[in-house]
This record gives structure tokens, C-alpha cells and sequence, in this order.
């Protein structure tokens, strides 16, 4: 581990306003990040990803051995995958929760594991909204009616997610009072239960991005139609969770930037949202895309969700999170050198590689941060 006086000195670079950072060029993918009064140790983060493993919401074993295993493979900060706030709000059977505080226990347990490890535990609170009641996607994913396991969903308009899906209800306003709700006890619980940053998905077509997108959202109420009414939801939401979480605790959102469908949610309203959501004092918004319609024709490929990170960095003047098929730790320290954004989100790289995180330090000429007593034994024992 480095110690607490280099930790110091070489994070004073790099303080946390983004036009601060882009005066130091310095900063790179293993250069600290202050957050608030939250230090980050690196910009690698350990994208939120679904393990389907869990009953009745609950963690297990696994998830402690695979978001442990990551923190002591170097990641900054680990995201817990998406946390549902209510049993209705899971996509799946299996999916993660925090309805409940018999939750919080457990999941205390594998956030100050990951501390120990010297890396920043976080957790993307999630309602998945019409794409909720699905079997696990090794066994399909078909959409679950009642009486095979599933429920009934929920959306901001009675309208489908395809043409297998569940027709979901339309929320009425004790409903949206409702979800507000939940969002809010559940950011409450995570507090209790350690977690040092919290996310809120509003992404990937799950319920958030559901009100946000003209295509799910058909609402004639104040919670539709223009664009301020569509982002309500959302503010709504982060403005509960704000007044519940400590001040000085961090708060991200997850957005996609784009439906990728023309008369869908696109970059130009992201950048508004994401203005507004840095006066609800949000610090860094999670820059992903698509998923609210099938259809859509997504050109994935290396980096190709990064610009949108850097433009709304630039242009709504906040800090972001790059996400999307990052998978080299030089392609992964050219965004930050280049001020895209100031945290790259890695997924499926951490999955094939949990100590993916240490080994970027290597190739970027770091002696990596390693667990003590791998650090212990590498350094001193040949
Ligand atoms: C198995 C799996 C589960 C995922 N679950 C979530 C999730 O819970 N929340 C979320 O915001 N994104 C989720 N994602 C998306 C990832 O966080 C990430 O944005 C995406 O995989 C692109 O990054 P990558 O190319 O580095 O994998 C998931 C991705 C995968 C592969």
C-alpha cells in the first residue's frame, strides 16, 4: 500500500473540479480523485454489473468473493451491480435488493471488505420499471408472468419494453410517491450499510430512464411530455436521496445518453439533464446509452460511448464516468490524460480479469497498490 503521506501529497494535483484537473495534465488513470471529502486511490471503477445470484434480494458468498476479489485487484471504487429498491423493481427473480432492513447486514459485510482493501465501496440503487420480472438471462430472460414466478411492472405509460414483455401499468401519482419513497429509504439503508458513494440508475431503459425517454414516457401530467416534466421523476428522486444521505456523501447517476433512436432521449436533453442534476448537487454522472427500445442500432465498438462523457463534462460542466468497451489500461489512462472524463468504468475487462486493476498499474509503470500481504511477499521474498 502507498502510504498515507504519498496518498496525500500526490492527490493534491488532482482535486475534484474538473476544470482544476484539466489544469493538471499530470493526472492520470492512477492518479487519486477527491470527491467531496471522499478520496478515490485511482480512477478505475469496477462497473455495476447483475450477478442474478441472489434470494429474496439477498447477498451471499459470491458476492462478497466477486466485488472483494476486485477491490484487492486494484479497482478505486466497486459497484455493487443494480440494487433494487423494491421486490417489484428487480428485473429479475434473482436480482440484488435493499427493500428491506434484513438487508443491510449482509451487505455491510462486503462493503468493509471492500474498504479494507483500500478501495471505495459504492452501490447503483435501481427500479427496472416495464424490463422488470424476467427469468435470468442464462435461462433466456423471457419476460415471467405472476403465475410463473414474476409480477406485475410497472412504467410511466402502459406501453411494453418489446413485443414479449409485460404490458406494465401506468403509474398514478401515489405510485410515483411511492417509488420517490423507496429510492429514498433504500439510499438510507446503504448508508447504514457503509457504502461510501451511491448511485441511482437512470439508464439502460430501467424505470428513471423510462420517464425520461419519449419513447416510454406518453404521460399528459406534469411527469410528461416536455422535457422538464420528463426529468421530474429523476430530480425528484435525487433530491430525496440528497436530503436523507450526509452532505458530504458522493452522488452519481447513471445515464444512457442516448436511445440511439431518432424522437428518443439524445445527447442535447443529457446535457440539460445533466446541468440540473449538478444544481441538485449530483458529482459525477456515469455516461452510458441505449436500452430503452430493442430496435435500436447501437455502433458498439472501442470507446464509443466516451464522447458523450467528454461533452457533457465539457458543456455541463460536471464531472463524468466513461463506460463501454474499455478494455486496456492505455486506452483507459488516454481518457483521463485527455480530460474526457475522470473516471473509467470498467465491466466485462474486471470479470475475465479481477486483478485487471493492478495489473494497469504495471503497464502504466506503477508499482501496483498491492493487498498487503501479496505486496508483503512479491516485494521482499524472491
Ligand atoms: C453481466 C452484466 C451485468 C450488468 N449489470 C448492470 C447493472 O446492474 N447496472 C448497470 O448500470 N449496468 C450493468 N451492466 C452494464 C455494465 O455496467 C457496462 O456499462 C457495460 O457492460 C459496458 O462496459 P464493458 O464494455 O466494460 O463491459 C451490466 C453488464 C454486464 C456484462
Amino acid at each position: 500500500m502507498k502510504n498515507d503521506k504519498d496518498f496525500k501529497v500526490s492527490s493534491v494535483g488532482c482535486q475534484s473540479h474538473v476544470d482544476h484537473d484539466r489544469n493538471f495534465p499530470d493526472c492520470d488513470l492512477i492518479s487519486p480523485l477527491r470527491i467531496k471529502n471522499l478520496n478515490l486511490k485511482n480512477r478505475i471503477v469496477v462497473s455495476p454489473m447483475c450477478q442474478y445470484s441472489s434470494e429474496n434480494g439477498f447477498v451471499n458468498d459470491w458476492h462478497l468473493v466477486h466485488l472483494g476479489s476486485r477491490a484487492a485487484g486494484g479497482a478505486g471504487l466497486v459497484f455493487t451491480e443494480a440494487t433494487a429498491v423494491t421486490p417489484q423493481g428487480r428485473i429479475s427473480p434473482s436480482d440484488l435488493g435493499l427493500w428491506d432492513d434484513n438487508h443491510i447486514e449482509p451487505l455491510s459485510r462486503i462493503a468493509a471488505f471492500i474498504h479494507r482493501m483500500g478501495s471505495i465501496a459504492g452501490i447503483q440503487l435501481a427500479h427496472a420499471g416495464r424490463k422488470g420480472s424476467c427469468d435470468v438471462p442464462w435461462k433466456g430472460g423471457a419476460s415471467l408472468k405472476p403465475t410463473e414466478g414474476g409480477w406485475n411492472i410497472i412504467g410511466p405509460s402502459a406501453i411494453p419494453f418489446s413485443d414479449s414483455s409485460q404490458t406494465p401499468k401506468a403509474l398514478n401519482h401515489h405510485g410515483i410517491k411511492e417509488v420517490i419513497q423507496a429510492f429514498k429509504i433504500a439510499a438510507e439503508r446503504s448508508v447504514k450499510a457503509g457504502f461510501k458513494i451511491i448511485e441511482i440508475h437512470s439508464a439502460h431503459g430501467y424505470l428513471l430512464h423510462q420517464f425520461l425517454s419519449p419513447l416510454s414516457n406518453l404521460r399528459t401530467d406534469e411527469y410528461g411530455g416536455n422535457l422538464e416534466n420528463r426529468m421530474r421523476l429523476l430530480c425528484q428522486v435525487v433530491s430525496e436521496v440528497k436530503a436523507i444521505t450526509p452532505k458530504e456523501m458522493p452522488l452519481f447517476v447513471r445515464i444512457s445518453a442516448t436511445d440511439w433512436v431518432d424522437g428518443g432521449w439524445d445527447l442535447e436533453q443529457s446535457i440539460i439533464l445533466a446541468s440540473k442534476l449538478k444544481t441538485l448537487g449530483v458529482d459525477l454522472i456515469d455516461v452510458s446509452s441505449g436500452g430503452t427500445v430493442p430496435k435500436a442500432k447501437i455502433p458498439i465498438g472501442p470507446n464509443y460511448q466516451v464522447p458523450f462523457a467528454a461533452e457533457i463534462r465539457q458543456l455541463a460542466d460536471i464531472k463524468t464516468g466513461a463506460v463501454g468497451l474499455i478494455t486496456e489500461s492505455h486506452q483507459a489512462n488516454d481518457i483521463i490524460i485527455s480530460g474526457k472524463a475522470d473516471l473509467v468504468f470498467v465491466g466485462r475487462e474486471f470479470l475475465r480479469k479481477p486483478y485487471w486493476g493492478l495489473t494497469a498499474s504495471s503497464e502504466l509503470s506503477q508499482e501496483p497498490d498491492w493487498p498487503i500481504p501479496y505486496g508483503y511477499a512479491i516485494q521482499r521474498h524472491h
